[in-house]
């Protein structure tokens, strides 16, 4: 640089020095008290999730505009939030990484700002945004500012959904308003044992409700994973999460105009002879719908979603023939595969999120129909069920179902059948098409003649195998066109390939409305 340039070098070397450190939450000491609770800081975090040297930061000397309770004179730059975009095996990605250590992460109004920037960019550009957060919330020595920074960030996750991917990795103690941008992403992940997720902390809980619960009990991942289903990833450290987002990364498109990355493929031979033996003799004995899946797919590509919550009903990402595609399949080994609140509602989701990205969907269905009981329908399983049923009938994406065995009753229509817009269905020969199980509908239908009968037991099995004659199998829905094709278990991946391929180009529009009003 010449002596006559206007430009500073020293100083500019010496401001930056201080922002990397201001940036890390204030130096050394800052770093060591996020490693002591076993957590990366933000920027190790965003260097794990980005490409070598991607990373352009953005807002790196904002600094909040409190007054109050001593903020005047604190001051970290960047506030408590690294923000800016990067690239993640090449593709384009916007992020922001919460900085526990400043202020514990809150949010106050220039940290919402930064958030804001972003997403705007994100929105702009037509690229994912990646979340990782570490906030105890609203700042709360800011008061309304930081609620309205939370809002103007809740506003851009509703206008994003299904414009952009948006996902939330949360890997501290997270509350308030922390939880609910998260909650309207497309995905969650956690880490386990140091993360928690609350509205409101085991204080408050106590305070009000007198329940003595602990954070990780109350909000922690394994509570989220299992029983509110609230995240759909429980990692085991930081690590594992940012690695296990770039995976889901690879299945996913850029934004809701585009596809999801290829890989190259070379066809070969098709036939999967290990699908023959997965269906039990016994219709009732149970068998892990994974095996279906995994003999399907491209080898070794199958990535579960929601794996721990509502395990009757199986989700997730897949390749087939170097494409990727979003799997629903109903669990057997769980539950009998049955369909019910939370299997229903995490199967919508899913379709949705699908949907809104240009990923064909692939059903493989055994359902014994939806869970009787009190506790289901005082619980609403009528509006939930009813939410997947909506989701597959508005699905415009290539949508092909194999029926594995059963397929009975209001679950038969709803599991992507194709009265409900689905492109193809296929069955295995072990197929049942019915209204119910043999043995439920001979004991309806025919009580009065099983009754009246010298030996009722035996009247009763005559009716059931009569039954299951006429109904256990897919050749009277195929005699009608419901299933296009019977084919044997080894052939399924060759089938689907080539269906897929065929749907490749397919277009398909919902009638002009403004939105539609799925049962919530
Ligand atoms: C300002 C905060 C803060 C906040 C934490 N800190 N939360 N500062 N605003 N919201 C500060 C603490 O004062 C502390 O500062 C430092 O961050 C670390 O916090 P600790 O409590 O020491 O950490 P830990 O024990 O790990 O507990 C983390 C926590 C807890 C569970 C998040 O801090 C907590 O409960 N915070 C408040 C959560 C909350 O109620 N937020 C507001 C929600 S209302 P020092 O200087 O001591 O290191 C909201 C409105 C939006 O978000 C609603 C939208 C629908």
């Amino acid at each position: 640089m010449s002596k006559k340039s206007g430009v500073n070098k020293e100083k500019f070397d010496e401001l930056s020095k201080k922002n990397q450190e201001a940036m890390l939450g204030g130096g050394e000491k800052r770093i060591e008290q996020q490693h002591a609770k076993g957590k990366l800081t933000a920027r190790e975090r965003l260097q794990l999730l980005l490409d070598d040297g991607s990373f352009e930061e953005l807002g790196k000397f904002v600094m909040h505009r409190s007054r109050d309770f001593g903020l005047d004179k604190e001051h970290y730059l960047g506030d408590g939030v690294v923000t800016g975009y990067g690239t993640i095996h090449g593709r384009l990605v916007y992020v922001f990484s919460q900085d526990f250590t400043v202020f514990g992460g809150s949010l106050s109004e220039t940290h919402a700002e930064k958030i804001v920037k972003i997403m705007d960019l994100a929105m702009k550009n037509g690229a994912p945004v990646i979340g990782l957060n570490d906030s105890g919330g609203a700042r709360i020595q800011e008061g309304v500012v930081s609620l309205g920074g939370y809002a103007d960030i809740f506003y851009r996750n509703v206008l994003s959904s299904g414009v952009v991917p948006q996902i939330s990795a949360i890997m501290g103690p997270c509350a308030g308003g922390a939880v609910y941008s998260p909650a309207m992403t497309d995905f969650i992940f956690m880490v386990e044992n140091t993360s928690f997720m609350f509205v409101t902390g085991p204080n408050v809980v106590k305070t009000v409700t007198h329940e003595n619960v602990t954070a990780e009990e109350l909000g922690g991942a394994s509570t989220h994973s299992t029983k509110s289903g609230v995240t759909h990833f429980a990692c085991a450290n930081e690590a594992e999460c940012i690695s296990q987002i770039k995976t889901l990364m690879s299945y996913i498109p850029q934004n809701c105009e585009e596809e999801a990355p290829r890989l190259p493929y070379t066809p070969g031979n098709e036939k999967r002879e290990v699908l023959n033996d997965i269906i039990p003799a016994n219709p009732n004995q149970p068998y892990d719908m994974r095996d279906v899946i995994n003999g399907v797919v491209d080898e070794g590509s199958f990535f579960e979603v929601h794996k721990n919550f509502a395990e009757n009903i199986v989700v997730g990402f897949a390749r087939l023939a170097g494409r990727s595609i979003g799997i629903v399949g109903n669990q057997p080994a769980s539950l009998a595969g049955v369909l019910d609140i939370d299997s229903s509602i995490k199967g919508a989701r899913f379709v949705r999120f699908c949907d809104s990205f240009n990923v064909p969907l692939l059903v493989l269905e055994d359902v014994p129909g939806f869970l009787p009981g009190t506790d289901q329908e005082w619980n609403g399983i009528i509006v939930n069920g009813a939410k997947l049923l909506y989701a597959f009938s508005e699905a415009t994406v290539p949508r092909v179902t194999v029926i594995t065995r059963k397929a009975y009753g209001g679950a038969y229509d709803v599991m992507n059948s194709k009265h409900i817009g689905a492109d193809l269905n296929y069955a295995w020969p072990t197929s049942e098409i019915a209204v119910m199980g043999a043995k439920g509908a001979a004991e309806i239908i025919f009580r009065k003649e099983i009754s009246e009968a010298a030996d009722p037991e035996a009247k009763l099995n005559e009716k059931v195998e009569d039954y299951t004659k006429k109904f256990a199998n897919p050749y009277r829905a195929a005699h009608r066109g419901y299933i296009d094709e019977v084919i044997f278990p080894d052939q399924t991946r060759e089938k689907l390939i080539r269906a897929f391929q065929m749907l490749e180009n397919k277009v398909a529009t919902l009638p002009k409305k403004k939105h539609g009003n799925i049962p919530l």
